[in-house]
């Protein structure tokens, strides 16, 4: 590898005649980057000068200058005038979040659209300054020259925190808003309310924190029926938010608050009850989900009580945008409410076969509240419930149960924000190596996932795309328990996610990691606590359909040393050196490390029950759901065995139909036995099979039935992976058809009663 590189080196070297330019590397990609001969050395003793007339800028010149001295120990004076050596100035450009940076051997200029845009310009130059640790006692530090002009391509580029479930003290937040201004993010949504906790002083309300920012316990792990007897508790005061709003607009944030309503009010109902339709026995919750407690929508008092938190919201955040939620909020209480009820007939509120009562009385609750707030000069976003029961005009959509409902809202002319669960949810799981992982809500939305996210289509007309802000990615804290954790998932997913923001160039996944690199360098320099995903040894697998056997490829980042054992002993710098496909054709568990410079990535590992079926010819009789069709029949019998994560590709999925594939054993063999895993998540919707058949046949035309089994059925919510293996009398066969029932109506104690449930299954194995 060292060779390697050195001779690389030395061939540029003597190619141009001159010292090779030093890598740029920029996370989010700038527009137009254009690198130069030559560089800047930057030593003590050098000036910032803010333009003429400019003093705005003033506030990003001492970011400028603090950069400078904390990272660098370079002392630097600021001043007003035309010359120095940085000069900052403000210009009229296309995009007033643009900038123009121009390092030259002599001096750095930027041109910025506003304030903000010399900001990014600063960020920008951060990440082509050497890192600390290159230069420390040095006193000269050289900068390579370039020309760069930038600028993001969507205007809202959000990151939301929840505070609720757990909560990060003030400092915490302040350095969650310190990596989003490292990835020119300008949006913060605080979630600051929720069942769990409700976390902002209320001066007219104070039980709301009194009582409703405690709870004594927290239920381990997803609802266990366990609890850790941990108090949780903490609130923001008025003073510290007034804090955290002005260092966040000191980085050009704005900070949107959010009081989740009416849903999730469980923390002020155990407050107030009175706001409650029941009325009595609240309490904070200490377990996860979507709770019937809800605020009462009949009730004069409750409206009042919205309006009083939302005067000292207006208060506390000069944000256009205040977000009221409106998410998850059950029904059931308001049915049976009488003051809900009598609401719903003065109102003369009625079902529509689209809608309920209940839900359009959810739709006059937000109306009502976004008069107040635009009465109050503010604008409301929520999340995309407030569409249920007939959108306002003029209401913001968060769309999170996927993107449909952004473009939906854009084409009756509302703004829209792009926060879909299936690419912004930071909560979900980062690999789906879940066993070495700490736990997460479930899902899976790695680093690729989010960087290869396209917002808008190509399709999309011009009249919906103007109204779609931008995206932002979620962070809900039900399983983070420290800030640590809340930095691990966030990052470098962030910058994948700030990337899709800011830049509309075509996506390349590989050269975004070689630039990921060293912002991950940044992340070192700064304590930041990120995931390493990114260094590891990823697999491919090919089929070799001569042989009957799998080929492994497997790649990492360019400049690894790949090395693999077979014995599941993990794998050292002495181990077998990667260097083309690997044969599978036994069952083994493969391991693979890739080595870095004095670094090392986590073990990539991989059972392969190789076993009659593997790899040979099959072929899906019937169709599986569009979804999680995954790699068609081939995902049955790939050797790779899928886990608890049903969208990871490994798993194939049906509803409504059955599977049945056929597996070609290239020659008559005997057979005894035929086993498949199920996934079974019923929460999800994935129940047992009805039954599982083997049929055989030596011509793929004439088959007979070798056995059937039928699984018990699910008859209570469970999330396991079931192994069925269906046994028969020794015979010889050539083709084998599975035939996998799926269930076409789900019983009535499930929340699906009467609908089909999904099937998922994986790896059938022959023996
Ligand atoms: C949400 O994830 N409940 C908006
Ligand atoms: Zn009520």
């Amino acid at each position: 590898m060292k060779y390697l590189l050195l001779a690389f080196v030395l061939l540029s070297f003597m190619g141009c005649g001159v010292t090779p330019k030093q890598e740029i590397a920029i996370v989010p990609i700038p527009s137009k980057v254009e690198q130069k001969s030559g560089a800047l050395t930057w030593k003590s003793g050098q000036s910032i000068t803010i333009a003429y007339g400019d003093a705005s800028l003033e506030n990003v010149a001492s970011h400028w200058q603090k950069m400078l001295s904390g990272d660098y120990n370079l002392d630097v004076t600021l001043k007003e005038g035309t010359q120095g050596d940085i000069v900052l100035s403000l210009a009229s450009l296309s995009n007033t979040e643009g900038y123009e940076l121009d390092v030259t051997p002599s001096s750095v200029t930027v041109k910025a659209g506003s304030p903000a845009g010399a900001f990014y310009a600063l960020q920008t130059f951060k990440q082509i300054m050497p890192l600390k640790a290159e230069v420390a006692g040095k006193t000269k530090i050289t900068v390579p020259a370039v020309a760069i002009a930038d600028e993001p391509a969507f205007g809202y580029r959000g990151m939301h925190l929840d505070v609720a479930r757990h909560f990060f003290n003030a400092d915490s937040v302040k350095r969650y808003l310190d990596i989003l201004a490292l990835h020119k993010i300008n949006t913060f949504h605080w979630h600051l309310t929720e069942d769990q906790g409700w976390r902002m002083e209320s001066k007219k309300y104070p039980r709301l924190t009194e009582i409703g920012s405690y709870r004594p316990r927290t239920v381990i792990g997803r609802n266990s029926g366990e609890y850790d007897n941990v108090p949780v508790s903490g609130f923001y005061t008025q003073e510290e938010i007034k804090d955290i709003v002005k260092y966040a607009a000191d980085r050009y944030i704005t900070i949107i608050p959010e009081i989740d309503m009416p849903g999730h009010m469980l923390a002020a109902l155990a407050a107030y009850p009175e706001l409650g339709c029941r009325g009595k026995d609240y309490k904070v919750a200490e377990t996860w989900g979507v709770f019937e407690e809800v605020l009462c929508a009949g009730n004069p008092k409750v409206y009042q009580f919205v309006y009083d938190i939302l005067d000292e919201v207006i208060e506390l955040f000069p944000s256009q945008y205040v977000h009221i939620g409106g998410d998850e909020c059950p029904k059931e209480e308001w049915e049976k409410c009488p003051k809900c009820q009598a609401k719903i007939r003065e109102l003369k509120l009625k079902g529509d076969g689209v809608h309920t009562a209940e839900q359009q009385l959810q739709s006059h609750f937000t109306k009502e509240v976004e008069k107040y707030l635009n009465d109050h000069g503010r604008k409301l976003i929520g999340w995309d419930e407030i569409m249920e029961g007939g959108l306002s005009e003029t209401a913001t959509v968060m769309s999170w149960r996927g993107a449909s409902h952004a473009y939906e809202a854009a084409k009756l002319g509302n703004d829209a924000i792009l926060t879909p669960n299936t690419h912004c949810y930071f909560d979900y799981y980062q690999t789906d190596d879940i066993a070495n992982e700490p736990l997460a809500i479930g899902g899976f939305i790695p680093v690729k996932k989010v960087y290869e996210y396209e917002p808008i289509g190509k399709d999309v007309p011009a009249d919906i795309r103007k109204h779609i802000l931008g995206v932002q990615a979620n962070m809900w804290a039900e399983y983070f328990k420290t800030f640590r954790h809340v930095e691990y998932v966030l990052l470098p997913r962030l910058a994948a996610l700030s990337e899709v923001n800011w830049s509309d160039a075509p996506r390349d996944y590989a050269a975004f990691v070689k630039r990921l690199e060293h912002m991950m360098k940044i992340y070192d320099e700064r304590g930041y606590n990120y995931a390493r995903h990114v260094f590891d040894v990823n697999s491919q697998l090919e089929r070799d359909n001569e042989n009957h056997t799998l080929l492994m490829r497997l790649s990492a980042l360019s400049e690894a040393d790949i090395r693999y054992t077979t014995d599941g002993s993990e794998p050292t710098t002495t181990s077998a050196k990667y260097t083309s496909p690997v044969t599978i054709d036994r069952p083994m568990t493969f391991k693979a490390i890739a080595f870095y410079d004095g670094n090392k990535s986590r073990v990539t590992t991989q059972e392969f029950d190789f076993n009659l079926a593997t790899a040979k010819p099959i072929t899906l009789n019937t169709e599986p759901n569009k979804a999680y069709a995954a790699n068609g029949a081939n995902t049955l019998n790939d050797g790779l065995v899928g886990t608890k994560l049903f969208n990871t590709g490994r798993w194939i999925g049906f509803v409504g139909n059955d599977l049945s594939a056929t597996i070609d054993l290239v020659k008559p063999t005997e057979i005894k036995m035929v086993g498949l895993n199920s996934l079974i998540i019923t929460g999800d919707w994935i129940f047992r099979p009805v039954s599982i058949s083997v049929f055989t046949s030596d011509d793929n035309e004439n088959f007979s039935l070798a056995k059937e089994i039928r699984p018990e059925a699910d008859t209570k919510h469970v999330n396991v992976i079931e192994r069925y293996n269906v046994e028969f009398e020794p015979q010889t066969t050539r083709y084998v058809k599975v035939v996998v029932e799926s269930l076409k109506q789900m019983p009535s104690w499930h929340a699906g009663p009467g609908k089909p449930a999904y099937i998922f299954v994986d790896e059938i194995g022959i023996y």
